[in-house]
């Protein structure tokens, strides 16, 4: 989850680094570094926190050299602190990583034992000093690493640098993912595209076992056992401008507000307005004859395939197994020759659920991924990418990500049932029209801002709150209580409103505000029940329904928020919006890091 950059350059790269890290800081931003070679030897700038106090020491200490490796860090193991931080070095042997090395006290009791030394409590500091040990034994700079990168057992993206070469960077991967840049006499490397785009659009990935070497004039891939492998050079779809915030406080808020234009974009890709039909997609399955869907996902991502699994067996009464992907991985689960499997990603990157893409792949299944970024290994990885057209997501918070894959959701779920003859024609085209309002309730429901900050005002004060709903619902409190705990910090939880009188209602009183999140739906009544019984503890009530909802449930609220009157298919889209909302304007009263808050990063490329 760390990012890393690697540029064999002809001007001082420092500067380049450091831009390129930007780009990478959604990865992790506990500490950062900057590694080149200056007059003959190592050198390297190191801080502790965000990229910003890595350029202030650059700014103090300039490094010049033309050759050189950059880190951004997310800690796995050691606190985040300058000792911790990236690149490592041993002996003329400087390098970043981002993973997991899982056989790291092992080798560092081996190394110890051959008189080396650690500064670190990292990991990587084992990597660093295997290959020096290969260097003092004599092997040249590219056999060293290549030897070295044959004991690493785990996940790993490394980039390698030697002060006793400088027109080399080793890259290697195994698991995280890593990609080539080809230039003019320079040539780059980076966790990902988006990160090289201001130097080159020429892209070359890594798979997984492959090593590089990198040069100015040359690029080389080879795989673990030293044979030279062919990889696609592609022309990389990567944006080359840094994405701003334009007038907004936070990427997190300017997000929200992209929500109407990128639903309908997303929406539009997929369904077929004018006709009131989904639009045929080139699928590895057929709808018609599966028995079973499996999908998997993590955090944000995993709540919007819950809410599909409502919609895929209500619309096409197929039934589905969700799973988080961490489960799902070593769940051993019995797949039927007769599913798919749907994999639901924003970065695409995110370990977990790539681990699940691949049991199912060895199983046979057929593979559809829905991502956000069309690059990533999952997308590049499945049968069939199944893209969300929400355009960069920055803030940690996912938002926009999430409205965008209950899109895609809503409209495969149509196409499934369209597939297995569960609706008729008027009902597609109903269902499709009803959609197709979404963006235009969207924007409504933005315009609510003031009283859900009032709302926020009054939530930063407590330390606990609960979220309720029902059916699609449920995944959107489990949600709601996501959103809040991860940029407020406050403590939440998200419950199906029927589980309440099982357990959470003896947490129920005055200092445990609980949202409901409740449209006038077929089982709004049943809901009503549910904040009787809370009103009855003493507890308060925000409740979130629209208007025909709020004439109907005559209880006392600590404040109702009304939206307007939607089709129940697009009710998770809509109401995904004031619970963002809420957790948005409680955390910027609480007065933390909203887009990049603590401990968290943007894509988890370990386990
Ligand atoms: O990139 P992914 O969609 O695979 O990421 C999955 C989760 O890490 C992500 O949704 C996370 O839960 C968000 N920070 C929630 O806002």
């Amino acid at each position: 989850m760390c990012g890393i950059v690697g540029i064999v350059g002809h001007t001082p790269v420092a500067p380049l680094i450091v831009d390129a890290l930007k780009r990478l800081e959604y990865r992790g931003y506990d500490s950062a570094g900057v590694a080149t070679i200056e007059h003959g030897e190592l050198a390297r700038r190191r801080a502790e926190g965000k990229l910003v106090n890595l350029e202030r020491r650059l700014k103090d200490e300039p490094l010049d050299g033309l050759i050189g490796i950059g880190h951004t860090r997310w800690a796995t193991h050691g606190v985040p602190n300058e000792t911790n931080a990236h690149p490592h070095f041993s002996n003329g042997v400087a390098i970043v990583h981002n993973g997991i090395i899982e056989n790291f006290a092992e080798l560092r009791q081996e190394l110890i034992a051959d008189g080396y030394t650690f500064s670190s409590q990292t990991d990587t500091e084992v990597v660093a000093h295997l290959i020096a040990r290969e260097l003092a034994a004599g092997a040249e700079p590219v056999a060293a690493a290549h030897n070295a990168l044959k004991r690493l057992q785990g996940a790993f993206a490394l980039a390698i640098m030697f002060k006793s070469d400088e027109d080399l960077i080793v890259g290697a991967r195994n698991g995280p993912p890593l990609a080539v840049g080809h230039g003019e006499g320079e040539m780059f490397l980076g966790s990902d595209a988006i990160a090289l785009a201001p130097f080159t659009n020429s892209i070359t990935y890594l798979e997984d076992g492959d090593w590089a070497v990198i040069r100015r004039n040359e690029i080389s891939i080879f795989d673990m056992d030293g044979n030279r492998v062919d990889r696609k050079r592609q022309q990389s779809l990567g944006t080359s401008f840094m994405v701003d915030k334009g007038n907004h406080r936070h990427f997190m808020e300017k997000e929200i507000h992209e929500q109407p234009e990128v639903i309908s974009h997303t929406l539009a890709h997929y369904l077929d307005f004018a006709n009131g039909r989904s639009k045929p997609l080139d699928l590895p399955f057929d709808f018609a004859k599966l028995d079973r869907l499996a999908i998997s996902a993590c955090g944000t991502a995993y709540l919007s395939g819950l809410v599909g699994k409502y919609w895929f067996e209500r619309f096409a009464r197929l039934p589905v197994d969700i799973d988080i992907a961490s489960e799902f991985r070593y769940r051993e689960m019995p797949l039927s020759k007769d599913s798919a499997a749907i994999f639901i990603s924003q970065s695409g990157e995110t370990a977990d659920t790539l681990a699940s893409l691949r049991y199912c792949r060895k199983e046979g299944l057929p593979i559809g991924a829905i991502v956000n970024v069309r690059e990533s290994t999952i997308a590049r990885e499945s049968d069939v990418t199944l893209p969300t057209l929400a355009g960069p997501e920055i803030g940690v918070a996912s938002t926009k990500a999430f409205t965008c894959q209950l899109s895609v959701l809503a409209a495969l779920a149509i196409r499934a049932a369209e597939a297995r003859g569960t609706i008729s024609a008027e009902e597609e085209k109903l269902l499709v029209r009803q959609l197709a309002e979404a963006p235009r309730f969207a924007t409504q429901v933005l315009k609510l801002d003031q009283q859900i900050e009032k709302v926020a005002r009054e939530l930063a004060h407590y330390k606990h709150v609960l979220y309720l709903g029902r059916d699609t619902n449920y995944p959107l409190a489990m949600e709601g209580a996501l959103k809040l705990k991860e940029i407020s910090y406050i403590h939440a939880e998200g419950y199906a409103a029927g589980e309440l009188k099982h357990g959470p209602i003896a947490l129920i009183d005055e200092n445990m505000p609980v949202i409901v999140i409740a449209p006038h739906d077929r089982i709004f009544e049943k809901t009503v029940s549910n904040m009787q019984e809370v009103a009855a503890r003493g507890g308060k009530i925000i409740l979130i329904t629209d208007r025909k909802g709020a004439a109907a449930a005559s209880i006392d609220t600590m404040e109702t928020i009304v939206l307007p009157d939607v089709p129940e298919i697009i009710a998770p889209i809509i109401y995904a919006l004031p619970i963002q909302m809420l957790a948005y304007f409680t955390a910027v009263f609480m007065g933390t890091d909203v887009d990049q808050p603590r401990n968290l990063a943007k894509s988890v490329t370990v386990e």
